[in-house]
């Protein structure tokens, strides 16, 4: 197992109501796609996907969503937390063409994924998704890089009206893309694999963990007993066309199914 450490949160943006960007002053070496396990000895440990690497800081992008992040949000710069990690798999680096599908707070993500992409020498296009413009992230940060951005909301309030998959769609009937990357909620890369069939690609898939390191199986996913924290977060197609639960259903933490 990796190393736990305690560390200091460096800066807190506020980047909507209920998302923050934590930033650390740690060498952490992640690749993108690759998540931590984040603790404040309050209770509960969790994985957050790493948003942003250099070679002095990271960062993670939070969701206030339940007790844990609603703890916290309420962490100030200069708290610690304890983290462990990072872990998982990562995204494949393409030189080409590729196309990014993201929804929510599982775009920041791409941040980091883009400039490695871009070091590369990948041509990138990102589909930067939400629901509402108030769930919209991130839209000021990629403007920095050289990529191309289709910002798109459901309800039109921000970017484009529509579902990043109906614009995923759209482009893909007229532009050839070599490598598509997806990231967001489960429903949103299932009703993706539907319309790229013919493309190769890499979805990155959050569900249930909780040791992080293959050992409590709560991650497993059916039929293949992939483990997510270990052979995940980041699935190639070969795999992702395998899982009969893709889509269907997810567990929580005492491994109960539950329906999407
Ligand atoms: C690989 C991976 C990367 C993630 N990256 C991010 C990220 O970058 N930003 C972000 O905001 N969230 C991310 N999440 C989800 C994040 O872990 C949950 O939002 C968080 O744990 C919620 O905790 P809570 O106590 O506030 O909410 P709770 O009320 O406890 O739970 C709300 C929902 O959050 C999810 N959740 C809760 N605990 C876990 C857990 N241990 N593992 C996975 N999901 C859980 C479940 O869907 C649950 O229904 C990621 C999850 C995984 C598996
Ligand atoms: S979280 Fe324990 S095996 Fe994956």
């Amino acid at each position: 197992m990796e190393k736990r450490i305690t560390i200091k949160i460096d800066r807190i943006v506020e980047e909507t109501n209920d998302i923050k960007t934590f930033t650390f002053k740690h060498t952490l070496g992640a690749k993108p796609g690759q998540f931590i396990m984040l603790t404040d000895f309050e209770g509960g440990e969790k994985p957050f996907s790493i948003s942003n690497c250099t070679k002095e800081e990271f960062s993670v992008t939070v969701k206030r969503i339940g007790e844990f992040t609603t703890r916290l949000f309420q962490k100030c710069e200069g708290d610690y937390v304890s983290i462990r990690g990072a872990y998982g798999s990562s995204f494949f680096v393409s030189k080409n063409k590729v196309l990014l599908v993201g929804g929510g707070y599982a775009v920041p993500t791409f941040y980091f994924f883009a400039k490695v992409l871009l070091e590369a020498g990948a041509d990138v296009t990102l589909i930067n998704g939400a629901r509402t413009k108030i769930e919209h992230v991130f839209a000021d940060r990629f403007i920095e890089l050289d990529i191309k951005v289709l910002n798109v909301t459901d309800d039109g309030s921000f970017g484009e009206k529509g579902t990043a998959v109906d614009i995923a769609q759209k482009i893909i009937s007229k532009d050839k893309f070599d490598f598509l990357y997806a990231s967001g909620p489960e429903l949103m890369m299932k009703a993706l694999q539907n319309v790229i069939k013919d493309i190769d690609y890499e979805f990155l898939f959050e569900r249930y963990m909780k040791c992080a390191i293959g050992i409590c199986g709560n991650c497993t996913m059916d039929p293949i007993g992939l483990r997510l924290c270990v052979e995940g977060p980041v699935l190639p197609k070969k795999k992702v066309e395998l899982l009969t639960e893709f889509g269907k259903y997810h567990r929580d933490a005492s491994g109960k199914r539950h329906e999407f």
